[in-house]
């Protein structure tokens, strides 16, 4: 056996850096168009080996800690930012407990809770910011009301900032509780972007140089996890003063977990990880927001038709009175067993997610050799891996049977589900169309089939259309949240938090926008680039 095909370049220890970071999607189809779905590129110094479509996604997503390891690979990027003790910080056995004790913050009852939260956050912001016509709130009484004048205007705004601001507030107010949502008027807020200015690429590449910007970023981090330290503190001492707790939050959940060894979490455990939730979260959602939004401004007919969704599911007789600003009278408030229903809706940022996952690239770091399976690194298989059937042993334990392949110790793996999200031979000749209607019509059945039962292509498993559930399978071809034991714990929240902002933006608003941007490949996260700029007028009330 082998290693597998190195992707030329020019320039030793640079190797594809450039090509990588400006587009890695294009990058990475034109390697895989010359070299098939299992090669390797120098970035920077490391050997990165990318493995694609169905059976590479299962690969690496598949893979074991001891072999292929996330902490080793991720954790000069978020430790100096989440902080010690927590994620990558910590050995994989303790991270997933962690991630066990998140989850309880994510429980079904705190969901339902959050849904009215965050539509109130929306409605507020809009009764209250300039561009949508509303009074800054400190004004008086007669703030909320909107200024009707410029009501049936036509406006616009700037689709990633809107999202940024009202992901921010609706997490704030939701998971990260009272105090957190307080302090965003004020202290908090500025901590919030010190911090996030310290989360970029660059750790990744040189963790510790003495740049300023590293410095901010340390002093950020110090700041925000006393903060959050406060919080637990102040919160334990009502407790023990047998004040009742009233929260509903992550806050809450953290400090109520132990480990299986019968440790409590520490408090700066308990800072470290909302910092983590607030980092994994934040971008990732207001990203995918920015882009559902674009994507209905650009296809007004699906716009009216997520309107009409709403009409006919939430028409209620209703009065309108001064204090609900923004609310259209007629439309009552959702609950969160109905957003979770309603097709089109879910099926919109399904889409855009196929088309825009957040993150573009998973990343391991290869402790000890790895076989790379037979099916994957055979040379006649390229491409057409998902009509395949995956041979038993196939799971990215190393057991390949007669591979061709190993990829070394001291290489880290990439995967892309980005690409297999938008593969013409597993989505049709229209893959590459944003069409929400793929997920309501049969046609997307068969592909999560396909992931499903491993490749078979006609597979039993039922496909759960409520929000978030498609497959969990690490082989899917469709993994914006990744898969496996590092999968995302957000999901569910991600879904219900963008559900009930665009369906409340769209209750209010019409939106039009000429061109999709191009996506941004330079930050963390991959956002639509400038310009991104909606025309709106709110709806005729
Ligand atoms: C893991 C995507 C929202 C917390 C992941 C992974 C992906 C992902 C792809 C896997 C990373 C890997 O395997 O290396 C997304 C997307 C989101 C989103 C697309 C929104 C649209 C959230 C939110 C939270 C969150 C809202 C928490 C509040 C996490 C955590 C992990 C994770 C804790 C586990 C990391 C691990 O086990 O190594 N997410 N995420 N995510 N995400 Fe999310």
């Amino acid at each position: 056996s082998t290693d597998p095909p190195v992707v030329f370049h020019w320039v030793p220890f640079i190797g594809s850096a450039i090509a990588y970071g400006n587009d890695p999607v294009k990058f990475l189809l034109d390697c895989q168009q010359k070299h098939g779905d299992i090669f390797t590129f120098v970035l920077l110094g490391r050997r990165m080996t990318v493995a694609l479509g169905t059976k590479g996604n299962n690969f690496i997503l598949g893979g074991k800690s001891h072999q292929l390891n996330a902490e080793d690979a991720y954790t000069h990027l978020t430790t100096p930012v989440f902080g010690k003790g927590v994620v990558y910080d910590v050995p994989n056995d303790v991270f997933m407990q962690q991630k066990k004790f998140c989850k309880v913050g994510f429980s079904i009852s705190n969901l339902r809770r959050y849904v009215g939260m965050i539509e109130d956050e929306v409605h507020a912001f809009l009764a209250h910011d300039a561009t949508f016509g509303g009074a800054p709130a400190s004004t008086d009484a007669s703030a909320t009301a909107i200024d009707d004048t410029h009501g049936t205007q036509w406006r616009t705004f700037d689709a990633l900032r809107l999202m940024q601001q009202l992901t921010i507030l609706a997490a704030s107010r939701t998971l990260q509780g009272a105090e957190v949502r307080a302090g965003l008027d004020a202290s908090y807020a500025q901590l919030y972007s010190d911090l996030d200015e310290g989360f970029t690429p660059l750790n990744f590449i040189c963790p510790n140089l003495p740049l300023p910007s590293y410095s901010r970023r340390d002093r950020a981090h110090r700041k925000m996890s006393a903060f959050y330290v406060d919080i637990v503190q102040r919160r334990r001492r009502r407790l023990l003063d047998h004040e009742n707790e009233h929260e509903h939050d992550m806050i809450a959940a953290l400090m109520k977990q132990t480990y299986r060894n019968g440790r409590h979490l520490e408090d700066h455990e308990v800072a470290h990880l909302m910092i983590a939730m607030l980092m994994a979260g934040q971008h990732t959602s207001s990203s995918t927001g920015s882009w559902a939004l674009i994507h209905i401004a650009n296809n007004p007919q699906i716009g009216e038709a997520l309107y009409q969704e709403q009409v006919e599911h939430f028409t209620e007789s209703y009065t309108a009175s001064p204090s609900d600003g923004g609310r259209r009278p007629g439309l009552r408030a959702m609950t969160y067993e109905e957003v979770k229903e309603l097709p089109l809706l879910n099926a919109v940022i399904r889409e855009t997610l196929r088309l825009h996952p957040p993150i573009h690239s998973i990343i391991r770091y290869v402790r000890e050799d790895v076989v790379v399976p037979r099916t994957l690194a055979a040379p006649h298989l390229h491409g057409s891996g998902v009509k395949r059937r995956v041979d038993e042993g196939d799971k990215g334990d190393g057991d390949g049977g007669d591979a061709v392949y190993v990829v070394p110790k001291g290489d880290y793996v990439l995967a892309s589900p980005a690409l297999s999200q938008i593969d013409a031979r597993i989505w049709g000749r229209s893959a590459d169309v944003w069409d929400p209607y793929r997920w309501i019509r049969d046609d997307v059945g068969d592909v999560m089939k396909v992931g499903d039962d491993g490749g078979g292509g006609d597979g039993e498993e039922k496909i759960d259309y409520g929000f978030g559930l498609v497959s969990k399978g690490t082989n899917s071809p469709y993994q914006p949240f990744g898969g496996g034991m590092h999968r995302c714990i957000g999901e569910q929240f991600a879904y219900l938090q963008l559900g009930v902002i665009v369906a409340t933006l769209v209750r209010a608003l019409e939106m039009r926008i000429e061109r999709v941007p191009e996506p941004n490949y330079h930050t963390m996260i991959t956002l639509p680039k400038s310009p991104r700029e909606i025309s709106f007028r709110r709806r005729r009330i």
